[in-house]
């Protein structure tokens, strides 16, 4: 509480000098960039928008940024403005600063920084946060579910399989095969968890495209089924109708069905406090 009304009153003092949809935070300005680029294209954008990649000076820049990125993109890691000055062990802001702040994970040596805000795996980080100048932070994982790799939507926690199996296939693997708890093939309840799932998905599976199985089915000529046995409130179809295996677009959170021979990626699901025994 007191770090937000400290942030909120630096805000205001200084209040007007950020180009209009940046934010202030702290003594710099930031935005997001929600197109995914590596860490060469992700500066050139903010060079030629006038402003380097994201340059953090203190801890309370570094939550909001997590924040503000998990809000506008789903995605919990990024690119910062920090790099190594080569040949030697030094870390520089692109905006030339030395690094004062930095919030490392102590096992890693690398050349570029990228902000993580859950003890995830490396995978291509998927944002980049542009900025007028300046940096970022590590929030706790919420220790919820089973396994630190799965990852909590709303009191339900996913886990992203990147393997390619039939509908089938993947449900098996959700309910006997997954090594952390007997799980289901993803439950989607709303909006908000479907759009969660696609953003993770890009990252999670590192492509821009194609679909992964969610837990909906349905026998020929009956109704649609969650593999967890909820009701089906919620639905999100898109153009790709008239097969029995629904599988959520990674590019629009759309399902698109198909039948008992595609393949995809899938995402299993399980609820933390009541799992499936
Ligand atoms: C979405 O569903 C989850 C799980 O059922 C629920 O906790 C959450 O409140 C729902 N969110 C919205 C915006 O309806």
């Amino acid at each position: 509480m007191l770090r937000f009304i400290l942030a909120l009153s630096l805000i205001h003092s200084v209040i007007g000098q950020c180009n209009q949809n940046d934010r202030l935070i702290g003594d710099l300005c930031y935005t997001v960039s929600t197109s995914k680029q590596t860490p060469e294209e992700s500066e050139g954008i903010c060079l030629v928008s006038g402003r380097y990649l994201a340059v953090i000076h203190t801890s309370i820049q570094a939550n909001f940024l997590a924040t503000l990125v998990k809000s506008q993109t789903g995605a919990d890691k990024f690119w910062i403005g920090l790099h190594r000055v080569s040949g030697t062990s030094n870390f520089r802001w692109t905006d030339g600063t030395p690094m004062t702040w930095s919030n490392f994970d102590s096992s890693r040596v690398f050349q570029r920084a990228f902000y993580k805000s859950t003890a995830r795996p490396t995978t291509v980080p998927p944002t980049t946060v542009p900025t007028t100048r300046p940096q970022v932070t590590r929030s706790p994982t919420t220790g919820k579910c089973f396994d630190n790799q799965d990852i909590e939507i709303q009191g339900e926690c996913y886990k992203f399989v990147p393997l390619k199996l039939t509908f089938e296939d993947a449900r098996k693997w959700c309910h006997y095969q997954n090594p952390v708890t007997a799980s289901y093939l993803a439950y989607v309840p709303n909006q908000t968890v479907d759009k969660s799932l696609a953003a993770y998905a890009r990252s999670e599976f590192e492509t821009d495209d194609g679909n992964f199985w969610i837990g909906l089915s349905r026998s020929s000529g009956s109704s649609w089924k969650w593999d967890n046995g909820f009701p089906v409130g919620f639905t999100n179809f898109g153009t790709r109708t008239g097969q029995n295996y629904a599988a959520e677009s990674i590019v629009n959170g759309k399902w698109d069905t198909f039948n008992d021979e595609e393949k995809n990626f899938f995402v299993c699901s399980y609820n933390p406090v009541s799992p499936q025994t």
